[in-house]
Parts: structure tokens; C-alpha cells; sequence
């Protein structure tokens, strides 16, 4: 919750009626989606690869759902938007969906990237766009958040109503069957688990 929602309260500062994206819909990706519903956006993206995520963001508030394989979907979410989005958030962890929320963010827009892709990878950006449409890329680090400041915050927007992490939560684990829990993670069949000590 800190690094998803803290991306948009905190690194974008993102304003009530903006049109938002999350590229990447794990538990960082789905946070942020939350986050960007209590902000009050107009409009809401959700892509991933997996049609099941897609599926679940429609069910917590995304307002258009794109397959990240669509060849045309970048042509696709500018059409839903009206130009692109005002805040594109990547949170799935690879240059490629980088990429893609760059190009899905509109003019004067800011792409928020908080995915950790492979230390040796790099992004080749057309320097130009930058300039000519006013752009900004923001890397967040853990939503740019002061755990003191905000986990008490985060709680309270929980027990108001406009945080809903337990929407999140697919299934409670014994430590004995952490194993079989993280490969359902990693199989994306899964979006938050709790593993239970007792
Ligand atoms: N910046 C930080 O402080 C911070 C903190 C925690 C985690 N992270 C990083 O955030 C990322 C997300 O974490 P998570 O736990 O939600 O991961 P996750 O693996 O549960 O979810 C990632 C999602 O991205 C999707 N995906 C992969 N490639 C994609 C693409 N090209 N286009 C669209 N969707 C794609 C996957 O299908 C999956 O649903 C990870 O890279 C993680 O390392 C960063």
C-alpha cells in the first residue's frame, strides 16, 4: 500500500478529476488503482498481460482495461482519454511497460515509475518529447512516503471507506504452505497474501 498509493498521493500529487493509468496490476499496480479512485479520477487504465487482473480492476473501479500485448493499445487508451492520461503510473517492473506508460501519458503529463526492473536494463527515451510536450518522469521510491506520517494516514482513508486494501487480499496462508503461496504470486493467481504465524 505504501509504495502504490503513496505514488499517487505523494510523488504525483495527483489532483482530484486527472485521468490516471497503472501499468503493472500486482499488489503495487492494484494499490495505486485504489489510490487514484480516492483521488477522484476521471478516468482510470488498467493494463497488465494477464486478462484476470483486467477482470479485477474493472471490479475496483477502472474505468478502461487494456491487454498490455494489444499491438494497438497505446492508440487505444488516447482514444479512451482524450489524448492520453495525466498521470501514468508503472508498476510492473520492466523497461517495456516503462515505455509504455510513457507513451500513454498525454502532453504535460507525468509518468511515475516504480517498478524495479533489472539493474543492467535501460530505457531509451525520445529526448525530444520531453521538450516539446512538456513531460515529466518521476521515479518513487516506496511512494516517496514517511512511514510515521503516512501509515497512520493510509489506515484512517482504510476505516473511512476510501482505501479498501482488504479488496486486495486473495487468501490467508500458514507459514507451512508459504512455498505453494508464492508460486500462485508469481503465477499471478494471487494478489496480496497474508501468512499466518500461529
Ligand atoms: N519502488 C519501490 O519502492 C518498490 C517497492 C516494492 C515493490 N516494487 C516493485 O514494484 C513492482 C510491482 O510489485 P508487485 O508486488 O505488484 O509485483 P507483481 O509481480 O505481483 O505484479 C506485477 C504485475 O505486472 C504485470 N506485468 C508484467 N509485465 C508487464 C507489462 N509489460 N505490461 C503490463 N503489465 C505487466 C504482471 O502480469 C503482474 O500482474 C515490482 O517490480 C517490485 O519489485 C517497487
Amino acid at each position: 500500500m505504501l509504495t502504490g498509493a503513496g505514488a499517487v498521493f505523494n510523488t504525483a500529487r495527483m489532483e482530484a478529476g486527472a485521468r490516471a493509468a497503472v501499468v503493472g496490476l500486482g499488489g503495487v499496480g492494484f494499490s495505486s488503482l485504489l489510490a487514484a479512485a480516492a483521488c477522484g479520477a476521471r478516468a482510470i487504465v488498467a493494463v497488465d498481460l494477464l486478462e484476470s487482473k483486467l477482470e479485477t480492476a474493472r471490479s475496483l473501479g477502472a474505468t478502461h482495461c487494456f491487454n498490455a500485448a494489444d499491438p494497438q493499445i497505446i492508440d487505444k487508451v488516447k482514444e479512451a482519454t482524450g489524448g492520453g492520461v495525466d498521470y501514468a503510473f508503472e508498476m510492473a517492473g520492466s523497461v517495456k511497460a516503462l515505455e509504455l506508460a510513457y507513451r500513454i501519458t498525454a502532453r504535460g503529463g507525468t509518468t511515475v515509475t516504480a517498478g524495479l526492473p533489472n539493474p543492467a536494463a535501460k530505457w531509451e527515451l525520445q529526448a525530444v518529447s520531453l521538450i516539446a510536450e512538456e513531460r515529466t518522469v518521476k521515479g518513487s521510491y516506496i511512494g516517496s512516503c514517511v512511514p510515521a506520517r503516512d501509515v497512520p494516514r493510509f489506515v484512517a482513508m482504510y476505516r473511512a471507506g476510501h482505501l479498501p486494501v482488504n479488496r486486495l487480499l486473495s487468501e490467508r496462508v500458514p507459514l507451512a504452505e508459504i512455498n505453494p503461496a508464492l508460486d500462485r504470486l508469481a503465477r499471478g493467481e494471487a494478489i496480496r497474501q497474508v501468512i499466518m504465524m500461529d
